[in-house]
């Protein structure tokens, strides 16, 4: 009884709602309507192209770097694929582009080898340089899709390249595949400088 009730109530409210508006008031609803979604479009779509570049959707350069077989850029001008990368770099507000090495031990190790080492939380799922290179001698599950890091500091590299080289990859080795951390909004400016600090600091792990 009291659900038939109410299905009739909601058969009426619906008939109701059908019902036609007077034209005056059906074109002011519209045109509500329409400017809302317009509004509502743009707002998506800005948020949208943020979105598609943090998933590294395909840009100019990247379509360039997407023939499988080649080692260069195809099509475009392999100086001007450089000076664009580079002009894409942000550096910290402060200018240190050394951060504090501790803190760039903990961006560069996943939580569970930062937990190995050290037996407490710590490490993060940003950096994950260990996928692709090996550096600190305690860990040894890493990988060789990039050079070995071990001894990284004592090379003489200006820490410049070294910001430079995490920040945007590709200002330096067009097409790399390592990831392009700042330009991708992986790291920020001052995380990257605190990596910096990891691999060059002498008391790092890296250089010990
Ligand atoms: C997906 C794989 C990958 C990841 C992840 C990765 N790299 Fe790389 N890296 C490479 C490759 C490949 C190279 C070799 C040159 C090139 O192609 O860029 C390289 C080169 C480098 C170099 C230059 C080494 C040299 O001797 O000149 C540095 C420094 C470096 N990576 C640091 C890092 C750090 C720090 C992280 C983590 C924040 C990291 N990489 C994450 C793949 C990776």
């Amino acid at each position: 009884m009291k659900k038939g009730f109410l299905a009739t109530l909601m058969i009426s409210a619906g008939i109701i709602a059908c019902q036609p508006a007077p034209q005056a008031a059906k074109e002011e609803h519209k045109n509500t309507f329409s400017k809302a979604t317009t509004q509502k479009t743009s707002k998506k779509s800005s948020k949208e192209k943020e979105f598609l570049k943090a998933l590294g959707a395909q840009d100019k350069w990247q379509k360039a770097c997407s023939n499988p077989v080649q080692v260069a850029p195809e099509g475009v001008d392999v100086t001007k694929f450089i000076e664009e990368m580079k002009a894409t770099i942000k550096y910290p507000a402060d200018g240190k582009l050394v951060g504090d090495w501790k803190k760039g031990e903990s961006l560069a190790l996943l939580p569970k080898e930062y937990k190995a080492l050290y037996g407490r939380k710590g490490g993060s799922k940003k950096g994950n340089c260990y996928a692709c290179h090996c550096g600190d001698p305690r860990i040894i599950a890493c990988g060789n899709i990039g050079p070995s890091l071990r001894g990284y500091g004592k090379k003489g590299i200006d820490p410049k390249m070294t910001y430079d080289r995490i920040y945007n990859p590709w200002a330096q080795v067009p097409c790399s595949t390592m990831f392009r951390f700042g330009y991708h909004g992986l790291l920020s400016p001052e995380e990257i400088a605190d990596i910096v600090a990891y691999l060059h600091d002498p008391e790092s792990p890296i250089n010990k």
